[in-house]
This record gives structure tokens, C-alpha cells and sequence, in this order.
């Protein structure tokens, strides 16, 4: 099985939608996963993703409603094998994080590199967006979690 964690600032937008997006889409494509997500900030430690993030994505079937924010650990990088990260910043926050004492630490990667034909970088932050921020998100998570489930099934079959 494959662990999988998406991380983004506030674990309450982008990597709850990705968590939901990408359990989804891998289980319609029988693949055995198990998606989690956090945030690289705790503010929001408990809550519920964004009203806005709940709402968009239930437009296209995806229920993130009892989804709860939590600040990614240490111990992430070994409880998973492929931790995701939405923007650079991301990245940058996680960098302290890593236990790279610890034999087969993960290494955190930016989701958007599994769907190149985007043309997009790193999913942005809609926190201060309008609804079309939202949207862009679903699009961009949706493309980059069916090239992820691509490589992990190859990964898998090999
Ligand atoms: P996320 O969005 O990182 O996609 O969950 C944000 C949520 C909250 C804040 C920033 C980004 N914030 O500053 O509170």
C-alpha cells in the first residue's frame, strides 16, 4: 500500500482538497492507497477545511467535510513514503522537518511535477482568492493526483 500526505500552509484549502481528490480518484482506478494531509502552520489545528474549499469541492463529488487541519511532524516523513507539497514555500517549510537521520525518510516533492502538461509550477493559495481560486485548485490537484496515481500504479505493477 502506499502512504501518501499532501501538505500545504494551513492543511485547511489546498491539501484537504488534494487528500479527498486524490483518495477518490485512486480508488476508482483500484489502486490501494492511504491519503492524509497537513499543514506546515497549526493555526487551524482541529478545524474543518475552508467553507469555501468544502463547497467547491462538493460540487464535483468530493466530500471534504469531516477532514480536520492538523501541522505536519516529523514522524510523517517515515509514517509516509511520498509527501507532496503544493508551493515552494511548502517545501522550504518542510526542509527543517526532515528526520534525514532516519533510514528511508521521505522526501518531500511539489504535487504539480506529476501533471507537466498543466504548465503549473505549484498550486496556488486561494485563502485570499475569489471562487475561481478554488476552482483552479480542483483542476490542478485533479490533474497532478491521476499522473501521481499513474506512477505509483507503475511503481506498484514493476
Ligand atoms: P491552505 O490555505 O494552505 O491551502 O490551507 C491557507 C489557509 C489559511 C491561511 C493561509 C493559506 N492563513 O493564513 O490562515
Amino acid at each position: 500500500m502506499q502512504r501518501v500526505l499532501f501538505v500545504c500552509l494551513g492543511n485547511i484549502c489546498r491539501s484537504p482538497t488534494a487528500e479527498a481528490v486524490f483518495r477518490a480518484r485512486a480508488e476508482a482506478a483500484g489502486l490501494t492507497v492511504r491519503a492524509d494531509s497537513a499543514g506546515t502552520g497549526g493555526w487551524h489545528a482541529g478545524m474543518p477545511p475552508d467553507s469555501r474549499a468544502i463547497e467547491h469541492a462538493a460540487l464535483r463529488g468530493y466530500d471534504l467535510a469531516r477532514l480536520r487541519a492538523r501541522e505536519v511532524t516529523a514522524d510523517d516523513f517515515v509514517a509516509f513514503d511520498h509527501i507532496l507539497a503544493m508551493d515552494a514555500s511548502n517545501m522550504d517549510a518542510l526542509d527543517p522537518l526532515r528526520p534525514a537521520w532516519r533510514v528511508g525518510a521521505a522526501r518531500p516533492e511539489l504535487l504539480m511535477r506529476y501533471a507537466p502538461q498543466t504548465g503549473a509550477a505549484e498550486v496556488p493559495d486561494p485563502y485570499y482568492a475569489g471562487p475561481d481560486g478554488f476552482e483552479l485548485v480542483l483542476d490542478l490537484v485533479e490533474a497532478a493526483s491521476d499522473g501521481l496515481i499513474a506512477a505509483l500504479g507503475a511503481k506498484t505493477a514493476s
